[in-house]
């Protein structure tokens, strides 16, 4: 990891009090922050990574208590999940405190929290005095950015001579975006529902395995609907298509699977494809899947990824997830 220079840390401050955006590294993705305070840099947010105004924000907090100012009210299976698992790539979506901007929530009464662990988010969220909204510093659908220059390419077009602070950490350890859940009390069957809205790198194992030590009733679900807004089925995508193919596909794909690419994505030609070969790693596959989709889509014109069907469970379900919903075609999964 970089040093941390404090006087950039005390300029991403200043500008986060004024209005101002800044990209921060996290332990997931970079994000885009803004402080949760400043409706101009909330807005600020949108505009940048044209995003629409229906998807809501994720809260970043250092501390506890931090996070306790953010939410009306605190069921206890989420103090126990985030005692458990912050900071760390666990975001909790929680019934939401008056202080919370409707810009933050997209008007839902739920706000999602996270507190990440990333030293140099924790320095700067403590330093700035409050919570920092961010989304991943990337355009809307887009794939995430794990490291600087990932943020530095993807905005240089739209600033228009504006500079923007970009914190530089390194590398992002998880390298996806963090696992989001709701809770809700199922009253009749006096049960908690922790519900997976987004698998990432807290899985739905350590979910479980955590949940089996809490004392009271309490069911673990998985959506699939889009009820994290921002979840929907084509996102995280590279800047050229991306197809999931068949474990036993010839490498530089059979005459008929070119054929059919080209017929279903109305392409005129492919002419080099690369394939993105998975860690088999989870970890590392995790942690280099953006870099791997935006370093080969730099001079090829069609992305392949070989279907692995023993890279099930734990991590893989997120890396899985990601992958899908980049693909402009399926042939392994249908
Ligand atoms: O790892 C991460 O979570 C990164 C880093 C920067 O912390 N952030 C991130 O933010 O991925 P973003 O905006 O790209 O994704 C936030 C997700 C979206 O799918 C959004 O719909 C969901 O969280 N979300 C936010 N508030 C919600 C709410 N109240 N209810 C349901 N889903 C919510
Ligand atoms: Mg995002």
């Amino acid at each position: 990891m970089l040093p941390i220079d404090s006087a950039e840390l005390l300029q991403a401050c200043d500008r986060l009090r004024q209005g101002d955006v800044v990209v921060i590294p996290t332990e997931t993705v970079y994000g885009l922050a803004a402080s949760i305070d400043s409706e101009k840099g909330l807005r600020k947010i949108f505009s940048l990574k044209r995003r629409p105004f229906f998807d809501p924000l994720i809260v970043h907090v250092a501390s506890f208590k931090e996070a306790a100012s953010v939410v009306r009210e605190w069921p206890p299976v989420g103090d126990f999940l985030a005692r458990l698992f912050w900071p760390g790539p666990l975001t909790l979506v929680l019934p939401k405190a008056d202080r919370v901007h409707p810009l933050i929530t997209s008007g839902l009464e739920t706000v999602a929290v996270r507190f990440p662990s990333h030293p140099i988010a924790r320095d700067l969220i403590r330093l700035t005095g409050s919570p920092l909204a961010a989304p991943s510093a990337n355009f809307f659908g887009r794939a995430s950015p794990s490291r600087a220059e990932h943020v530095r390419s993807e905005f240089s077009s739209e600033l228009d001579g504006e500079d923007l602070l970009i914190i530089d950490g390194g590398e992002c350890a998880v390298g996806l975006e963090s696992t989001v859940v709701s809770i809700h009390r199922d009253t009749q069957e006096a049960k908690d529902i922790v519900t997976i809205l987004r698998p990432g790198g807290v899985t739905e194992e350590m979910l479980k395995s955590a949940l089996e030590r809490w004392s009271q009733k309490v069911a673990i679900a998985r959506s699939e609907s889009p009820a994290s807004p921002g979840h929907t089925k084509h996102h995280y995508m590279p800047r050229i298509p991306l197809v999931v193919v068949a474990q036993n596909e010839p490498v530089g794909l059979s005459l008929p699977t070119r054929q059919k690419i080209q017929r279903e994505l109305k392409l005129s030609s492919i002419a080099n494809p690369r394939e993105l070969e998975l860690n088999p790693d989870a970890v590392l596959a995790a942690r280099e899947l953006y870099s791997e989709m935006r370093r080969l889509a730099a001079d090829s014109d069609l992305l392949v990824v070989r279907f692995g069907d023993n890279q099930r469970g734990g991590l893989w379900d997120a890396i899985w997830d990601r992958i899908r919903r980049a693909a402009s075609l399926n042939f392994a999964e249908e």
